[in-house]
């Protein structure tokens, strides 16, 4: 979702800003924009369109010694995406420049009552901020009038902002969007995600709600300070040195990040039992194991391809912890709240630990006194640090908007929290990871023939992906991955709901694919394959070796039923990329879809 970065330094501050959103193209955006100082012409430029960064560097001129810029990518919410609406936005004099990375529900009302003489050029919900800001900033100092216009916003924000009549300041404000500042000897960068700052910045520091920065030149030196929102000036935050693997960010000689992210996954499994492994055991730690003494409910809250990871975790707590477990979509639990039980525990997963629905679910579930535990890819997140604890997934950066090790980094987490806290369960899961890590590699050595498959199956307009139990949850994930990078429309069925509506979709050549993984539900899911067969659907099976037969088109190497959906999401994962390479869209950055869904 958008990604905002700006610097002040001694670099080509253009080119920091530029290669800062090209690094957070990954989050999805439809347009993108700078506003820079151009020293040449003693005045601030601003080059914003939609389509690629690419584009915003290529087709304008920028003198090397620009010192001054802020930028943009912008993934729509208040206007359509076009040239008018893309950031950075003016004020109606032009004496203020803002990008803003965030949603503000009352700006209507804040229009109404305090910018009735005000022309606007956009329909988005900044230019109200900027406006305020303008308005203010008539009888009070920039500061005071950024602060007083932040007073009046509901909603959440990053913010960076230029006075035009300053060449050596950027003021910044965060509030719920993730925001974040990166320093060298040489200037200071801020951003949306501490991958903005590769190679601009040493170290990096996380900022709290409602903070309000100002970065300026002072001399020769490049500085930042924080206040809060009355103006009171906060110490620095701890000071993290920028040391991950940047090898991460290349696409290791894959035609693609999904590719790459897809074949990473068993390195991610066996990378997560070695950062849990505790006396030869799989384990969390006490603290966190503490957390669930006396529990009664465990309420799993996620979105997206996290959803359908806490689902198969609802069955490692019943099963493994026999601890009862609900599942809820986080935008759905965030305004219906069921009737929770006294002593719950909320775990809540997300691969980016941004997503703004599971912040509004944490803050809720927060107030109300209950403990919350964080799954995320991310220790530095929002999520991982407002929770009461968190797991790492340690999944490595995730790059294409299609989430896969993720998924399976987050499966593998929550089969070892049910696994610690279980008292008696005969599972070992050392082994049994293991053994799973052995078969995704197989499946993922065997990609060409998927490939294969994919040329032979997957045709036309629809498709479905069907299974029972732990493989209706896997097939809900195959029908998202498959949708999301190819445009077919697919639905992901429980299979003995497809008699029951879905049926009528099906006519010749329809593909449905059948996961079956469970031998107690083997026969079942063949039968309703079969009812589908009758109606002319092509079908295909993806099993595992015990639960083959005859001329299954996928057959995966045996593992604990419990990981199955280890395994038998990597077919699917592969079917989705292999069909749309052969579509020719664009598999890292599919239409419509940000990575990192920071508004609600
Ligand atoms: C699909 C996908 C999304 C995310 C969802 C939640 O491939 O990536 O469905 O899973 O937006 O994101 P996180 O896990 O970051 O909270």
């Amino acid at each position: 979702m958008c990604g905002i970065v700006g610097y002040i330094g001694q670099e080509k501050a253009s080119d920091v800003v530029i290669k800062g959103l090209e690094r957070l193209e990954y989050r999805g955006y439809d347009s993108c924009g700078i506003t820079f100082y151009n020293p040449e012409e003693s005045k601030f430029i601003t080059n914003k369109d939609t389509g690629r960064v690419a584009k915003l560097l290529n087709d304008n001129h920028y003198p090397d010694n620009n010192h001054l810029a802020i930028g943009h990518t912008r993934w729509a919410t208040h206007g359509v995406a076009n040239h008018q609406n893309t950031h950075p936005h003016y004020s109606m004099s032009e004496r203020f420049v803002i990008v803003h990375n965030g949603v503000i529900d009352n700006h209507k009302e804040l229009t109404f009552k305090y910018l009735h003489d005000y022309e606007f050029r956009s329909e988005t919900d900044t230019e109200v901020i900027v406006n305020l800001i303008e308005e203010f900033a008539k009888k009070i100092s920039v500061v005071e009038a950024i602060r007083k216009t932040i007073s009046l916003l509901d909603g959440s924000y990053a913010l960076l902002v230029i006075d035009t009549n300053d060449t050596d300041r950027i003021y910044a404000v965060k509030n719920k969007s993730p925001l974040l500042i990166g320093e060298s000897d040489k200037g200071i960068v801020l951003g949306s995600d501490v991958l903005a700052f590769v190679n601009y910045a040493d170290y990096y520091y996380l900022l709290e709600d409602n903070s309000v920065i100002t970065v300026e030149r002072i001399k020769d030196k490049f500085v930042f300070e924080i206040f809060d929102t009355i103006g009171l000036k906060i110490g620095k935050p701890e000071k993290h040195p920028m040391d991950f693997v940047t090898d991460e960010l290349d696409k290791a000689g894959f035609e693609h990040y999904m590719l790459k992210e897809i074949s990473e996954q068993p390195t991610v499994v066996r990378k997560i039992m070695s950062e849990y492994m505790v006396d030869n055991k799989l384990r969390v730690s006490p603290d966190i194991k503490a957390m669930f003494h006396q529990v009664e409910r465990v309420y799993i809250l996620a979105a997206g391809t996290s959803y359908h990871a806490g689902l198969i975790g609802k069955i490692y707590f019943e099963e493994i912890a026999k601890i009862p477990a609900e599942v809820f979509i986080a935008s759905e639990f965030a305004y219906n709240e069921p009737l929770i039980e006294p002593k719950s525990v909320f775990v809540l997963i997300s691969q980016s630990g941004e997503t703004a629905d599971l912040r509004a679910c944490l803050m809720n579930v927060k107030e109300q006194g209950f403990k919350t535990l964080s799954i995320t890819n991310v220790p530095t997140s929002t999520l991982a640090r407002e929770a009461d604890a968190t797991l790492n997934i340690y999944a490595g950066t995730e790059i294409a908007v299609a989430s896969t090790k993720a998924y399976v980094g987050e499966l593998a987490v929550l089969a070892i929290l049910a696994r610690s806290l279980s008292i008696q369960h005969s599972l070992d899961l050392v082994y049994e990871m293991s053994r799973a890590a052995v078969a995704m590699e197989n499946i993922v050595d065997k990609r060409d023939y998927i490939h294969e498959v994919v040329q032979q199956t997957i045709k036309g307009e629809h498709c479905f992906y069907i299974g029972r139990g732990i493989d209706y949850f896997v097939a809900l994930e195959a029908a998202l991955k498959l949708k999301e990078i190819t445009y077919i429309h697919t639905d992901g069925l429980a299979a003995g709901e497809l008699k029951h509506g879905p049926m009528a979709l099906i006519e010749k050549d329809v593909p449905v694919i059948a996961i079956i993984s469970q031998d107690h539900i083997n026969n079942n899911t063949r039968s309703n394959l079969e009812e589908a067969k009758a109606r002319e659907a092509k079908p295909l099976v993806i099993s595992l070796e015990n639960t083959s037969k005859g001329n299954d088109d996928i057959v995966l190497m045996d593992v604990h039923r419990l990981l199955s959906p280890l395994i038998t999401i990597i077919p699917a994962q592969l079917i989705a990329y292999y069909k749309a390479l052969d579509l020719g869209v664009d598999i890292d950055k599919p239409r419509n879809l940000a990575k990192s869904a920071t508004v609600e």
